[in-house]
């Protein structure tokens, strides 16, 4: 099959199409055939080597952890699953480093799999996951924002700040935000109630006595410095020092689990249109494409999410 991988990590020309097996499924696998994928800031790190230590993997290496696509074949103990389903999913991380998503077919556990809603394109469904999934655990599960709460979301016009914003406020949370002037109208539109363009304002002279801040930035000083003395932060960007803890002990780094059934309440949302998927460019599944794709999201300043097609897809 034709997959995009690295043989070196470095900069984005280390991308490349190659051909490569057909991962083979264990019992409890499906086979899919990828209609989408999407690129995350972890694809970059890691092929810069900035995870050397996370991961020990042997190239070539098939980057990419999103994925929307059809089931072609089905592992004898999967239940729930039929050949011919259209499907997304955040796949686990593989030890063999060649089960990425930047390929034309991908395993995936059962447990990690969902049927996609007919009325989301394959292209958001693979949008959905890997940021999707982050912002809701952090907003739902380790901030555990509550209606009428204020919130912080750094970097609302990324991947995981526009998914966290939507999920907040579909908790009933008041959600300011921090982004360029240029994304600012959208960002209302998705329903942030406050937006601070960071170019011009410090949050740290407009916002104070706030309930939770989500960091996806690493600005965990400023965040701390807006909670009131039982608010919460959680970052995904840094990690709280011990001195930076003992005025907040609960702040935390999280890292993002795969997780089919919080997957599936997600795409329920966005089926129902309460929370939408924006898509900053589409590439193809080539060389060209990936590169393109990487130096984009290397520039940080990516509109919502980066979605890859394979040759295949149907919309
Ligand atoms: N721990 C985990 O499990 C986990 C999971 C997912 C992501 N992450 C990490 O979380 C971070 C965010 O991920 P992402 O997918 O949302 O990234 P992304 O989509 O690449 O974020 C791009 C956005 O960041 C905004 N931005 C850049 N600098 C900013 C600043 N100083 N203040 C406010 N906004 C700023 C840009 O807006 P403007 O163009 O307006 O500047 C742009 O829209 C990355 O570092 C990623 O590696 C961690």
């Amino acid at each position: 099959m034709k997959a995009v991988v690295i043989d070196n990590y470095g900069s984005a020309d280390e991308l490349h199409e190659a051909e490569i097996v057909v991962p083979k499924i264990a019992e409890d696998e499906v086979l899919v055939e990828v209609k989408a994928t999407s690129v995350n800031p972890i694809d970059v790190k890691i092929r810069q080597g900035l995870r050397k230590a996370n991961f020990d993997w042997q190239f070539p290496v098939v980057l990419g952890w999103d994925l929307s696509g059809i089931i072609v074949q089905i592992g004898s103990k999967v239940a729930d699953f039929q050949v011919g389903d259209a499907v997304f999913a955040r796949p686990d991380t593989y030890q063999d480093a060649r089960r990425g998503t930047y390929a034309e077919y991908a395993a995936v556990k059962e447990d990690k799999l969902v049927l996609k809603p007919e009325n989301i394109s394959f292209e958001k469904a693979a949008a959905i996951p890997l940021a999707g999934l982050t912002a809701w655990q952090v907003v739902v599960d380790r901030l555990k924002i509550k209606a009428g709460e204020k919130l912080l979301v750094q970097a609302g016009a990324g991947g995981v700040g526009m998914f966290a914003i939507q999920i907040a406020k579909y908790l009933g949370a008041y959600v300011t935000t921090t982004t360029s002037n240029k994304n600012r109208q959208l960002l209302l539109d998705l329903g942030a109630d406050e937006v601070i363009d960071y170019h011009k304002n410090k949050i740290t002279d407009l916002l104070s006595d706030y309930d939770a801040v989500f960091d996806t930035i690493n600005a965990i000083d400023e965040g701390l410095a807006i909670l009131k003395t039982s608010g919460r932060l959680v970052t995904i960007a840094g990690n709280p020092s011990e001195a930076q803890k003992q005025g907040h002990p609960s702040a935390e780094f999280w890292r993002l689990q795969a997780n089919g059934k919080q997957l599936a309440q997600l795409g329920a949302l966005v089926s129902q249109d309460r929370i939408k998927v924006i898509i900053d460019s589409t590439f193809d599944l080539t060389t060209e494409g990936l590169r393109a794709a990487h130096r984009l999201s290397e520039s940080h300043h990516a509109r919502g999410k980066i979605v890859i097609v394979p040759g295949n897809h149907d919309d």
